[in-house]
């Protein structure tokens, strides 16, 4: 092990005083039907994936620990949402848009005075480096305005009735029922949020379950969601996935399912339920996309993409670039520039300056990138950059691996972690081929000038992959764009403006435009008889 990975993991006196955890956070607080209920059950133990040297020894940080709640309380929580949302008829799904509006804007006041504690939280918990965590933390406010101001421009335009064939009518869009929201541990603010405030302020009544990690970062919100929303609005609860989120599918009655994670969790949690047609699914699973580097591609731009798609957060992006099909007349080339880059990433902790490097959250995950590699040389490829898969602990330094072929679980498999597979290539029919026969569909990212070809290979695409992105790495931003994604990859459509159908349906009242059905229609709005025939404009 070189000496840079040797000193990674701090001393205590190393960390600066303002991010410190002095004290473990033993959570015992869960919210269900507006009352933050006390846990006296066993607790899941929260290890950062930072560890502090003491002496010569390396001691894992336990900050903190939250609740092993089971089914029973679970099932508590189905009850409350159940109760909330009362067949449509309950307060929250009553309220008038300006009225939830309201509640949303509440909330996100309260949650942008809790930005410090969860930035910090995200930083120990999912080794986030500071300045994403941050980015990710304000990401998820601006992704709140921008939803509030989605909603009234879609209650603008239903505040009117339309006329067709001879009939008269008034569409908007209702809620669906009680949803169960979970997010990812690589971005569990964020990702989370993109489903749940969408949810809410649509008049669903929400189940919300945070990640497998970054769990008590949701803690400083707890107050935020009990103080700001309607009893049994939304409700959190802890625990272990296939025990909690398991009796909740099993009972049928979530209507909506949003879901990040993996392809298999979805499979398995969407098969309990009883009634898979009245379930609705909004999903964002696996995905492996690639990067195309033309020969003609400018190979300064190309690299630094590939760079950031590859390797921010350590790769542990849904969207990351998880193979790199290089031209074989420029592959050597791409691969030095590439190195050079990679040489410049400082390793460190979240809270260092310019750091780029971390240590990563899932238990067991540097033994199996390690594995991906060893499986790959013992098929014929190389780490070709300096420390390539050099680790320690929790760190494992990214590694270049070239070059890959098909018979390598690399190839394939989704590493979502800081190993880059690097396939030459000569023909444009061997990246089409690997897009076309994957399970996943997600991006595609091409990098080249020659606008013929780029043009042939992006059509190529069009019926594959969710976004096909030229000359730049793959990402879901900006968040007004379509999210979403092929075969094993996605259900449904994610976007600020997507996020608000998904989670409603239009609902229409109709009639035929006689003078007295017309005289009917606008006595109900002059006197304001009804929330839903409305044609009032919301400023
Ligand atoms: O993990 C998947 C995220 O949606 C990726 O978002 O492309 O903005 O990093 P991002």
């Amino acid at each position: 092990m070189t000496t840079t990975l040797s000193s990674i993991f701090p001393s205590v006196e190393n960390i600066p005083e303002a991010f410190r955890i002095s004290q473990p956070i033993d959570q015992r607080e869960y919210l269900i039907n507006g009352e933050l209920r006390i846990w006296n059950g066993n607790l899941n133990p929260v290890l950062s994936p930072v560890f502090v040297k003491e002496g010569d020894e390396y001691r894992q940080q336990v900050i903190g620990s939250t609740p092993l709640l089971t089914s029973r309380e679970s099932l508590a929580a189905m009850d409350a949402a159940v109760k909330a949302y009362d067949l449509g008829q309950g307060y929250w799904p009553t309220r008038s848009v300006t009225e939830r509006i309201e509640h949303v804007e509440r909330f996100l006041a309260s949650m942008r005075t809790r930005r410090d504690a969860v930035v910090n939280l995200l930083m120990w918990e999912i080794g986030k480096t500071k300045k994403d965590s941050e980015r990710e933390f304000d990401r998820t406010c601006d992704y709140i305005v921008d939803t509030i101001k989605a909603y009234k421009e879609l209650d603008r335009n239903s505040a009117k009735l339309i006329e067709e064939q001879g009939y008269m009518a008034q569409i908007r869009r209702v809620p669906l029922g009680v949803s169960l929201c979970m997010g990812p541990y690589n971005y569990p603010l964020n990702e989370t949020f993109t489903t749940l405030i969408p949810a809410l302020i649509m008049g669903n009544t929400v189940i919300f379950k945070p990640a497998k990690y970054g769990v008590l970062l949701i803690r400083p919100l707890l107050e935020s969601f009990q103080t700001c929303f309607p009893a049994g609005v939304i409700n959190i609860i802890y625990g272990r996935g296939r025990e909690t989120v398991g009796a909740l599918m099993e009972s049928g009655k979530i209507d909506v399912f949003a879901f990040i994670g993996t392809n298999k969790g979805a499979n398995d949690l969407k098969r309990l339920h009883p009634k898979p047609h009245r379930l609705k699914a909004i999903l964002g699973l696996d995905a492996k996309n690639p990067a195309i580097v033309l020969p003609d591609a400018d190979l300064e731009n190309a690299v630094s993409e590939c760079i950031t798609g590859a390797l921010s957060f350590n790769g542990q992006r849904c969207t990351a670039l998880k193979i790199l099909f290089v031209h074989e007349d420029i592959v050597d080339e791409f691969i030095k520039k590439f190195n050079e880059r990679i040489a410049r990433l400082n390793p460190g902790m979240p809270w260092d300056n310019d750091v780029s490097l971390t240590p990563l959250p899932e238990p067991g995950k540097v033994e199996y990138l390690a594995e991906l590699v060893n499986d790959a040389r013992q098929h014929g490829a190389e780490v070709v950059n300096e420390m390539g898969s050099e680790n320690h602990l929790t760190f494992f330094y990214p590694a270049v691996v070239y070059p890959v072929n098909s018979k390598m679980r690399l190839y394939s498999e989704e590493q979502f972690g800081p190993v880059v597979p690097i396939v030459p290539f000569s023909d444009d029919s061997k990246p089409i081929e690997y897009v076309v026969n994957s399970n996943f569909g997600q991006q595609v990212s091409i990098f080249g000038t020659d606008s013929k070809r780029v043009a042939k290979i992006m059509d190529a695409f069009v019926n594959q992959v969710g976004r096909i992105n030229l000359n730049t790495q793959s990402q879901r931003g900006p968040d007004t764009f379509p999210f979403n994604g092929r075969k094993d990859s996605a259900e449904g459509t994610l976007s600020i403006a997507d996020a608000l159908r998904v989670f409603s349906i239009r609902t229409l009242v109709a009639t035929k435009s006689t003078d007295s059905n017309k005289q009917m229609m606008s006595t109900i709005i002059r006197n304001r008889e009804s929330a839903f025939l409305s044609t009032d404009y919301i400023i």
